[in-house]
């Protein structure tokens, strides 16, 4: 059953996006560029923290995956032997009443009959495929023998390096090869804020091994990215696992599953975990005329490996670690009253900022060169926002909003007014239970290196 779709939650999440600089629209003063987006100061943080965890726990953590960065600019001859120039298509409507360029399975159908979602209109054309890729020309010379694409999907720059990096790495069956860049499609439709873009960036993992590996490492990996998402504060219950039947499979892939999130808008698909058999080495193997194969040593077999992939959307999964984290609660202000806190509660993995700093009092000499020296012992180990105008608790707030886990304040008690035992200590607090305690200032590296783990 789909997820009920919320749509006033998602106008405040995309207006909060927008007001404290997580994401704005691409080329926004001059009427916004459609299906394309910028990040800004906290997204980017956000982004890269959510990729490096990827990164870390895909590539580093392992003994069995390398990492690559191909290009973006590809040879047509990849794509042709990949099947996207022959088949990366949707099929599209026109409703020639209001011109919307439609996909065919966005329709609404209201007594068996077909309509725009847009305006209601029945006069519609008959579906034709439009291919999704961006096409573009390398070179001085615009004409066939020039053109090249922007890649649809990282995968492919995987699987033409596999000889390349296979020799270079001198890795086993199983391994893996790992990438993480932008996709370009040109999506007839863009929409649900990021979710749908024309240019995003992906995740992706080719897991090679033998044949009769393919089936269980598929399980493997559907449980380790299961497991990645929880780790980053995505909580299982969320989570859902579509097995895709066969009918709507590719081809050649033998199992895949599509890893679901229940957005505000509904739930829908954040990663595919496919197990693609040996058909992307092949095709390339055949339309290149170059071995692709694989040598065993110890049976002295040669054969092309099969491979399981789980590829991942980033901006989709920032889009998720918005959704999931933000919440709205009741906390006091100033006077004691209760209002309505936006609180962004995000795993402090992902956390943009992990902390604020705030001297009590901005015009106290003492404070504020305490409490830059506080930001001086944390920023070597995590990102730092020092904060010193207006009151303390409309600074919490502004932290809150922004999902930043811990504040930490430095009042007369650390400069030893109060009582001597007190001296450089702050207070520390917690963004969820708005819980303060008194903690050394010696020993914030140590608190924050366990609680950020
Ligand atoms: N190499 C396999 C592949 O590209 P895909 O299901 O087409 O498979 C993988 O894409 C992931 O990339 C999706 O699960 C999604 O997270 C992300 N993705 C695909 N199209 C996207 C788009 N138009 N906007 C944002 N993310 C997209």
């Amino acid at each position: 059953m789909s997820a009920p779709s919320d749509t006033q939650r998602m106008e405040k999440i995309v207006s909060l996006c927008k007001r404290r600089g997580f994401v704005f629209q691409s080329s926004e003063i001059y009427g916004g560029l459609n299906g394309a987006w910028d990040y800004g100061p906290l997204g980017v943080e956000l982004k890269r923290n959510l990729k490096n965890y990827w990164w870390q726990v895909t590539v580093h953590e392992r003994d069995d995956v390398v990492g690559m960065d191909g290009s973006i600019l590809t040879h047509p001859a990849v794509l042709r032997a990949s099947g996207h120039v022959e088949g990366f298509s949707d099929p599209m409507i026109d409703c020639r009443t209001c011109k919307a360029h439609l996909r065919a399975d966005q329709l609404v159908e209201k007594k068996g009959v077909k309509q725009c979602p847009n305006c209601g209109g029945k006069d519609l054309t008959a579906p034709r495929q439009f291919n999704l890729m961006f096409e573009t020309h390398v070179g001085a010379a615009t004409d066939e023998s020039s053109i090249a694409y922007l890649r649809p999907e990282t995968a492919q720059s995987i699987f033409v390096q596999f000889k390349n990096i296979l020799e270079v790495s001198r890795k086993k069956l199983p391994f893996g090869i790992a990438q993480v860049g932008k996709a370009f499609r040109n999506e007839i439709n863009p929409r649900n804020f990021t979710f749908r873009s024309r240019e995003f960036e992906q995740m992706e993992l080719e897991y090679f091994c033998r044949p009769e590996q393919g089936m269980e490492l598929l399980e493997y990996w559907k449980e380790e990215r299961l497991k990645f998402y929880k780790n980053i504060g995505i909580p299982r219950s969320k989570l859902h696992v579509l097995t895709v039947p066969d009918e709507e499979r590719a081809f050649y892939s033998k199992g895949t599953y599509d890893i679901e999130y229940d957005f505000p808008f509904g739930r829908q698909e954040l990663e595919g975990v496919a197990y693609r058999t040996d058909y992307d080495l092949s095709q390339h193997q055949k339309a290149s005329g170059k071995s692709l194969e694989y040598f065993d040593e110890e049976t002295k077999q040669r054969f092309v490996p099969h491979v399981v992939e789980p590829s991942a959307g980033v901006d989709r999964t920032v889009l998720a670690l918005i959704c999931e984290a933000y919440s709205e609660d009741q906390a006091p202000d100033e006077k004691g009253k209760m209002e309505t806190r936006i609180v962004l509660r995000f795993h402090p993995r992902v956390a943009p900022v992990k902390c604020g700093v705030f001297p009590l009092l901005k015009n106290n000499p003492q404070l504020v060169a305490k409490a830059k020296e506080v930001v001086a012992l944390l920023r070597p180990h995590m990102t730092v926002f020092y904060d010193e105008s207006g009151a303390i608790g409309r600074r919490y707030r502004r932290q809150d909003e922004i999902g930043t886990p811990f504040g930490i304040t430095v009042d007369f008690e650390t400069l030893g007014e109060k009582d001597p035992a007190l001296r450089d200590t702050v207070t520390l607090r917690d963004r969820d239970s708005m819980k303060q305690e008194r903690v050394a200032i010696k020993d914030l590296p140590a608190i924050f290196h366990e609680r950020l783990a």
